[in-house]
């Protein structure tokens, strides 16, 4: 039974860090005996733009599905928005993760059987946000993003650029205060990657949320507040 009275105090307490992460730990997936990372340690505050580099295979992707509630961290602790997570049931994550995150996977996820315009649109729905605005939301966001006359298709006749971008609109449609991009800007031209990086920047200008940008794209970093490297040994400023 989900505790939603509970849940809807969470923020309130007037902590002003949206995300802290103590000592973060996991092992290697298939050789538990070693450790993927150690030791992450990171804040977040409302508003932040924190973008984390590091070698392919490091674990950027596992940690931010870590941040998310998708994959569970081997020793170490989490709060969002004041509220420890390992303290949550799967369904509590859920609903935190459905209302309160942005995720812009690597490998996209879109759902096959939506069309893009049901892709973008799907956390609003998710979270029952007033319809008449979605329509609004979803084609300021797709206009934006020059994939508005792709609102039709499916995710399987798209290109792997219209693809991420539909993933971004996705993301922040829903106006999240955590945006996890994890390479968002990886398939994309010079152009649509300075459109990308501009809407995550806007959104947490305008609305206050936090980016976590994980990117190989020293000109996607550069666009950034702080950079961080990532390692074995957790985070190091660069
Ligand atoms: N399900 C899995 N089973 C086995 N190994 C896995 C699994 N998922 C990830 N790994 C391994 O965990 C390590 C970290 O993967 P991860 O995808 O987090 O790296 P990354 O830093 O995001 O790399 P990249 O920059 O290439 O995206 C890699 O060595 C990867 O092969
Ligand atoms: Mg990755």
């Amino acid at each position: 039974m989900v505790n939603y009275l509970y849940l809807a105090k969470l923020g309130k307490d007037g902590v002003t860090a949206l995300l802290v992460l103590n000592n973060l730990a996991k092992r290697l997936p298939g050789d538990p005996q070693r450790w993927l990372f150690r030791d992450a340690s990171l804040n977040i505050v409302p508003a932040d733009f924190v973008a984390i580099m590091g070698e392919s295979g490091v674990g950027k992707s596992t940690l931010l599905n870590i941040i998310a509630g998708l994959d569970r961290p081997d020793a170490g602790h989490m709060t969002f928005r004041g509220q420890p997570l390992d303290t949550l049931d799967d369904d509590m994550r859920t609903l935190l993760r459905r209302r309160h995150m942005g995720f812009i996977f690597q490998a996209f996820h879109l759902i096959p059987q939506l069309t893009v315009e049901e892709n973008i649109a799907l956390p609003w729905r998710l979270n029952a946000l007033p319809r008449r605005e979605m329509i609004q939301r979803v084609n300021m966001l797709s206009k934006r993003l020059g994939i508005s006359e792709r609102l039709a298709a499916w995710p399987r006749e798209l290109s792997g650029g219209e693809m991420q971008r539909v993933a971004v609109a996705r993301a922040v449609v829903h106006h999240p205060s955590l945006i996890l991009a994890d390479e968002p800007t990886g398939s994309l031209d010079a152009e649509s990657a300075e459109t990308v990086l501009s809407l995550l920047r806007e959104a947490g200008e305008a609305e206050g949320a936090a980016i976590v940008l994980v990117t190989h794209s020293a000109t996607a970093a550069g666009r950034a507040q702080r950079r961080l490297h990532f390692d074995a040994q957790g985070f190091h400023p660069l």
